[in-house]
Parts: C-alpha cells; sequence; structure tokens
C-alpha cells in the first residue's frame, strides 16, 4: 500500500496525541455541587451516591477551601430543609438566616473568591417535593415564580455570585433578572437550568436531600426527552430574559441537545452530569466492570467535547485531582 493519508501517525505516541488533543478540561471548567445539612461535624455518606456526602455547614467550607486549592472555581449549593420548615408557599427560603443563607455567607466568608451558585427551586422547601407551589393537583406557574424572584434576592443579598434557577416555571428568568436589578444586585449573575428535562437521572439526588415529589411526576414543568427543537426555544427564550450561562441537564444521554445550543447561544453553556449519571459509573465500577478514573473523564471529556464549557459533576473533586496529575 502507498497510502497519502495515514490517520495513525498522530495516533503514534502519548506526546503526539496530546498535542493534537481538540479538547482539554481544566479544573475550571467543573462545577462541584454540594449538598448541607443542619449541625456541625457531621458528614453523612448518600445511600445511591457512594463516597458523596451530605455535609454540615462547617465541613463544607473545608471542603470548598479543598477544591479551591484543586483549582475548582465554582460550587454550587443545595440545602436539605428540615420537614418541620417545609410547607406549601417556599416560605423557608426566603429565612435570611436559613441553611442556604447562613451557607453562603460562610462559604465566601472563608473563600471569598470562589464563585458561589445557588439551587432557586421550592423542591427542597416543599411538603410535596414539587418545584413550585401546588394548588390540587397542579404546580402553579405564576405564584411560584414570585417566590423565585425573592428567593434570587435572598441568595444575592447573602453574597451569592450566581443565581441558579432549576424550576423550569416560564417567566421566570426575566423576573428574577427584574427583582435583582431592582433589589440593587445588579452584578449577581444567572445561570439557568434552560433545557432541564424530566429525567428518571436524578433519583439519587432526592435520596440526597429527600424530596422526591409526593405525588405525580415533574412533566408537566420539565421537558419531554423526545424533544429537540423545544430545548433551542427555550434557551433562545432565557438568553432574551437575561440568562448570563444556560444549562442543559442530564448531560450524557443529551450531547446532542448541548451541541445544538452550544451552535445556537452566544453565552456559555453548561451541562449536568447528574446523580444518576454518578451513581451508574460508581455500580459498575464496584462491579469491576468500569475503571473509575477513566470513566469521569471519557465522560467528562465527552460532554466538553459536545459543546458545555462547564459541567456540573458530582466527580469534580476527582476530576481535577487527575487533571492536576
Ligand atoms: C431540583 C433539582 C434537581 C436536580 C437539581 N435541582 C432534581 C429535580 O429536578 O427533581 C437534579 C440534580 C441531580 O440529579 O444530580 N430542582
Amino acid at each position: 500500500m502507498h497510502l497519502i493519508r495515514r490517520n495513525r501517525i498522530l495516533r503514534a505516541s502519548a506526546a503526539i496525541r496530546e498535542m493534537v488533543a481538540e479538547t482539554i478540561l481544566r479544573p475550571a471548567d467543573l462545577i462541584a455541587p454540594l449538598f448541607i445539612i443542619e449541625g456541625s461535624g457531621i458528614k453523612e455518606e448518600i445511600s445511591s451516591m457512594p463516597n458523596y456526602y451530605r455535609m454540615s455547614i462547617d465541613l463544607t467550607v473545608a471542603e470548598v477551601k479543598n477544591l479551591w486549592g484543586l483549582g475548582i472555581r465554582s460550587v454550587l449549593l443545595f440545602i436539605k430543609c428540615a420537614d418541620e420548615l417545609k410547607d406549601n408557599t417556599g416560605a423557608e427560603a426566603l429565612n435570611p438566616d436559613g441553611l442556604m443563607q447562613r451557607s453562603i455567607k460562610a462559604i465566601k466568608d472563608a473563600c471569598p473568591g470562589m464563585v458561589v451558585m445557588t439551587d432557586v427551586a421550592l423542591d427542597p422547601f416543599s411538603v410535596y417535593g414539587h418545584d413550585g407551589i401546588v394548588n390540587g393537583t397542579e404546580i402553579v406557574n405564576d405564584a411560584t415564580v414570585e417566590v423565585l424572584a425573592k428567593m434570587s434576592v435572598s441568595h444575592a443579598q447573602a453574597g451569592a455570585d450566581i443565581i441558579a434557577p432549576s424550576d423550569m416555571m416560564d417567566g421566570r428568568i426575566l423576573a428574577i433578572r427584574q427583582a435583582l436589578e431592582e433589589e440593587g444586585y445588579s452584578r449577581t449573575g444567572i445561570m439557568a437550568y434552560s433545557a432541564k428535562y424530566a429525567s428518571c437521572f436524578y433519583g439519587p439526588f432526592r435520596d440526597a436531600l429527600d424530596s422526591a415529589p409526593g405525588f405525580g411526576d415533574k412533566k408537566t414543568y420539565q421537558m419531554d426527552h423526545a424533544n429537540r427543537i423545544e430545548a433551542v426555544k427555550e434557551t433562545l427564550m432565557d438568553v432574551e430574559e437575561g440568562a448570563d450561562i444556560v444549562m442543559v441537564k442530564p448531560a450524557m444521554a443529551y450531547l446532542d441537545i448541548i451541541r445544538e445550543v452550544r451552535n445556537t447561544v452566544d453565552v456559555p453553556v453548561s451541562a449536568y452530569h447528574v446523580s444518576g449519571e454518578y451513581a451508574m459509573i460508581k455500580a459498575a465500577v464496584k462491579m469491576g466492570w468500569l475503571d473509575e478514573n477513566k470513566a469521569i473523564m471519557e465522560s467528562l471529556t465527552g460532554i466538553k467535547r459536545a459543546g458545555a464549557g462547564l459541567i456540573a459533576t458530582y466527580y469534580a473533586r476527582e476530576a481535577a485531582m487527575l487533571m492536576n496529575g
């Protein structure tokens, strides 16, 4: 054979492969989700998320410093609300002294450089485990948006850098942007969960926060996994309404959506490698069926290659350690 083009030349050694690699993951690409609980010195493993923990504020702060040292530049906060504080109005979500608000302050005090992102949705605070206010079997849109806007202002007041609404109510990005402006928080950003699908892959997360829906499912507000054009519509609308960053969620079953969105919008695109995706790798590793480090890097590189410049992942710390060598 006298071939003119031999593609294997550029794959021949680790050095040449590194030279021509098209996608390079960096620790700063990763967003570390954190689950926070009341108390001190508390660290509870989440049963369906091996080696991932709910931690009290003090241990969370230590972990944030650790992540910063590894080159991670953002954390995404979720709190586990006590059952007795849950209701159907989201009152506790607005408590200036609530667990979320105290966590934001503690983290910003200890590690001011870290970009603190906060989850905005009512499910951790809802007696029904739904992302909005419930009336009968309906998840009410407009009344929920009002609370979400107040909740966002409360997070900004506590020091949050970026508000991350994960609820999929209509019109919430505009309402949140306007509320932030009215209260003088013009430097607080919004990362919109724009194309968030109703997904079975959130199962372990709902164990982590004890926030599974008490009735029905989330299909009247989260997207149908059959749809692609709708994801483009949702993200374009969120950008128009003021989203600084848009998100596709979950990640690995939606790589086509990530690419489509990346080709469509002019803002950073993030993807959420969700709890079920983490759990699947963990389970296969436990069975001896996958090499964990390789599975982490291949998954996250694939998500970045698809078009996500930012990736929220429960493997943030491990991945950063692998990148740092
Ligand atoms: C709640 C929320 C969910 C996740 C992030 N924010 C769960 C849901 O919508 O039911 C999922 C994260 C994960 O599975 O890792 N609004």
